[in-house]
């Protein structure tokens, strides 16, 4: 029999669909993060894939919302994914008639969405409630979408209600190229353990690619997940947040141990300018600064005695600001940890 493990990190290819991946390990969605200039900056330390921020089927339909800058995008921003939030299959096939003015590669559908106000609705990860109604979304998505499907769903809604397998083969049924897994379970939210078990028992009973989810927060502990539920594929994100290098230092860890060394003050200080910068050009300068801000906060964690700096970057209004804070904390950083989870 062929060890599991063989279809994932030891092969470095992820093929979802048509989507042909050089790496394992992505970027996940992440709603009101994982914007152009975000993309961007991940994807230049080797990140493979990334999704644009989720976009609602009935915001994009019925309020006109402004996909074009939701989903701008450049031709280095490839092969990107476009994640959409929605219950109604007529809403949706309303979603991709208006998305098809927009290239991507893959189209997602979000089952696992653990906010109250998205779940009161019947959206996210209330859908994994009723499997027969979401497979039969993912039917009528699958049959009218321009790309290759996926859906992204969780262990289930509580640990009373645990039917990822059951909603993981219907689905797989119904015609996804593949299965996002977020290992917790809607209760759950983000905190508490990721159940590695349940993971590896849908891995296990389906033929598509599985892309795991849930505390991949370094090198080591990405390829505990790889370890632990045999997945194909994981997603990265708060892992990310702060912290590009992951995607630089990943992939050596999991093909033979290798740990890089964490960066260097310098380049953490350069890497936020490109990232200012970037905002910047997408945003203009007020609304590029202002959204840099919470990048700011995530790319000093873990420095001591930041909290006076952090105070000043979310007063700062101007590039030449921001640029003063990002290199005194330039200056002031020690070799680095961003999280724990490093050590
Ligand atoms: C700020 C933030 C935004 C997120 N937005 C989305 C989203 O739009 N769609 C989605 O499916 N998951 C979203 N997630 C969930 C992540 O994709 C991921 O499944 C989850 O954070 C677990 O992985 P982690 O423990 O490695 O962070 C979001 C998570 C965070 C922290």
């Amino acid at each position: 029999m062929t060890p599991p493990l063989q279809r994932g990190y030891n092969s470095f290819v992820l093929t979802i669909g048509t989507v042909v991946l050089p790496s394992p390990c992505l970027l996940a969605p992440l709603a009101g993060v994982s914007d152009l200039p975000f993309r961007t900056v991940n994807r230049s330390f080797g990140c493979a894939f990334a999704f644009a921020e989720m976009i609602s089927a009935r915001a994009l339909v019925y309020q006109n919302r402004n996909t074009a800058t939701m989903l701008s995008s450049l031709p280095a921003d490839k092969p990107l994914g476009v994640q959409l939030l929605g219950n109604d299959p007529e809403v949706m096939k309303k979603a991709l008639e208006i998305l098809r003015n927009h290239e991507f590669d893959l189209l997602d559908i979000n089952a696992a969405c653990p906010v109250g106000k998205v779940t009161g609705r019947g959206e996210g990860a209330s859908l994994l409630r009723d499997s027969k109604a979401l497979a039969e979304l993912v039917r009528t998505v699958v049959a009218h979408s321009p790309v290759p499907v996926t859906l992204k769903i969780r262990a289930g809604w509580d640990d009373t209600s645990l039917n990822a397998r059951e909603v993981a083969l219907r689905t797989q049924e119904a015609g996804i190229s593949g299965l996002f897994l977020h290992g917790r379970t809607r209760a759950q939210g983000y905190s508490g353990r990721v159940n590695y078990r349940i993971i590896r028992e849908v891995k296990e009973a389906l033929d598509i690619p599985v892309i795991a989810s849930g505390d991949a927060l370094s090198p080591r502990l990405i390829k505990k997940m790889f370890d632990e539920t045999g997945c194909d594929g994981v997603a990265i994100a708060r892992g990310a947040l702060g912290n590009p290098w992951i995607f630089r230092e990943v992939d050596p860890y999991l093909r033979n141990g290798t740990l890089l060394p964490r960066p260097e003050g310098e380049e953490i200080a350069r890497t936020m300018q490109t990232h200012l910068d970037l905002c910047i050009d997408h945003y203009g300068e007020g609304v590029g600064t202002l959204v840099f801000r919470k990048f700011f906060a995530w790319y000093v964690r873990g420095i001591a005695d930041i909290k006076v700096l952090k105070e000043k970057a979310f007063r700062a209004t101007t590039r030449e600001q921001m640029l003063g804070i990002i290199r005194e904390a330039g200056d002031t950083r020690e070799p680095v940890y961003y999280s724990a989870h490093y050590r």
